[in-house]
């Protein structure tokens, strides 16, 4: 068949890097791509956000089967339209991705629906916010409503900061429109997991654990980014709460969407905080995560393309997806300034010897070709990925392939899954 897949990160380069290997896909194209997956994919220059122009291309092209990787696309309804066309393309519906559009429409859905998360107040304006915030205490959580990418998230510890936050929110207005509504939250502490699922609309069939590392700084410190690093299996959940997440959040998540006359065809990220007093969900996501998805992909056995066409098709034909026993590990190398401003087109040297050693793939993020060179582009440049017996071996793996790639200023977080190996991660 012929697929496409739609974005240019880390996330997309896995997801096409796993599409070759199924023998039912004869052709590969990636709407835009990264020259990462030249080799495996033929690439579109269409953006992800032009959905009318990637709906032609599918129909010109009778691409079997769209793969959708950001969430761009798919809060602009990209589904709505391939299905209005008779195309068959995995991912959530516009209403269906207000899960992840809306962060006030997932908090009322959760309410609803009985998942499990946190309290929350909508706050309308500052003195909205405040009561809120004499309820909750110091930290606190606030969020823009709307996509913000990553961007749209604060944590303030003191009085000071709290209207520092107010400022931001209501008289700067910096995330405009997004804004016009805030989640305040309470502050929960425990340790965070991903879990993802893949719904056909009516069962979710879970994938393997997954970890992610969010802030760039060591011992969890500094801004927040997209992801510094991910390993498969997370090492901090016991079968018990893995059950439990998968009962309580995934499947009354996608029932209660079915019931609500939003049935939700597509990865479901639930990102969790494990609280003391149990799993408690601070966001959803309608994607795989990047970079979790590139550790999990690589432990996936299942043939990705079919899997994606039962649920596209709305009828999975199994009962459950298998992962192999090794531990998977992926470290994001990125470029200097990141997450704030980062600098690019610096040339990247040693990815060929680090791509040679055993066990080990590479992942493009943010890179372009300039003069035949391949030079930074983006924020997360690279994402070096091993696997091994288990996480320490994994990490060793791609520590020793990420330290012979180079380019002045590249940043590496040098503690992804340590907590986890030496046993003092909690949860
Ligand atoms: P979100 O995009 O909603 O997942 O928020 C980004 C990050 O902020 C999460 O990965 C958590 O580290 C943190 N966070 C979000 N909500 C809360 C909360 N209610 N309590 C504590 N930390 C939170
Ligand atoms: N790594 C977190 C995310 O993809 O949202």
């Amino acid at each position: 068949m012929r697929v496409l897949v739609i974005g240019s990160g880390g996330r997309e380069h896995a997801i096409c890097w796993k599409l070759r290997q199924s023998d039912a896909v004869d052709e590969l194209y990636a709407a835009p791509g990264n020259p990462g997956m030249r080799e495996l994919a033929d690439l579109v220059p269409i953006a992800v956000d032009e959905v009318q122009k990637l709906a032609d291309f599918a129909t010109d092209l009778k691409i079997d089967l769209t793969v959708v990787g950001p969430e761009l696309p798919l809060v602009l309804g990209i589904v709505d339209e391939f299905r209005a066309r008779g195309l068959a393309i995995f991912g959530p519906s516009r209403d269906a991705a207000q899960l992840e559009g809306s962060k006030i429409f997932a908090k009322e859905f959760m309410e609803r629906q009985g998942v499990p998360t946190g309290r929350f107040v909508i706050a309308h304006d500052a003195e909205g916010a405040r009561d809120a915030q004499r309820k909750f205490g110091l930290p606190i959580v606030l969020k823009a409503d709307g996509l913000a990418a990553g961007k749209g998230v604060f944590i303030p510890q003191t009085e000071e900061e709290f209207e520092e936050t107010l400022a931001i929110f209501f008289e700067e207005r910096r995330f405009g429109s997004a804004a016009e509504r805030v989640l305040v939250e309470e502050c929960l502490t425990g340790e965070e997991v991903s879990v993802i699922g893949i719904s056909d609309g009516e069962r979710v069939l879970p994938l393997a654990t997954s970890k992610d590392y969010k802030r760039i700084g060591e011992n969890d410190e500094g801004p927040n980014t997209g992801g510094m690093g991910a390993h498969s299996p997370a090492g901090v959940l016991t079968g018990q709460q893995a059950g439990e997440i998968l009962d309580r959040v995934m499947r009354r998540t996608v029932e209660g969407m079915a019931e609500e006359g939003h049935p939700f065809v597509g990865f479901l990220y639930a990102g969790l905080m494990m609280t003391p007093d149990g799993p408690r969900v601070l966001e959803y996501n309608v994607r795989l995560g990047d970079p979790e998805a590139q550790p999990l992909l690589m432990r996936l056995e299942e043939d990705l393309a079919e899997v994606l066409l039962e649920a596209a098709r709305r009828g999975f034909e199994r009962q459950r997806l298998h992962f192999r026993h090794e531990v998977s590990a992926c470290l994001v190398l990125a470029a200097e300034g990141y997450p704030a401003k980062a600098r690019m087109g610096d040339p990247i040297r040693g990815l060929d010897q680090a791509l040679a050693r055993p066990g080990v793939e590479i992942f493009h993020a943010g890179t372009a070709v300039k003069d035949g060179a391949v030079v930074t582009a983006g924020g997360r440049v690279l994402n070096v990925c091993a696997t091994g017996a288990d996480l320490r071996e994994a990490l060793q793996h791609a520590y020793a392939a990420a330290e012979l790639i180079e380019w002045p200023g590249r940043q590496l977080r040098r503690d992804i899954g340590r907590r986890v190996v030496e046993g003092h991660a909690k949860g």
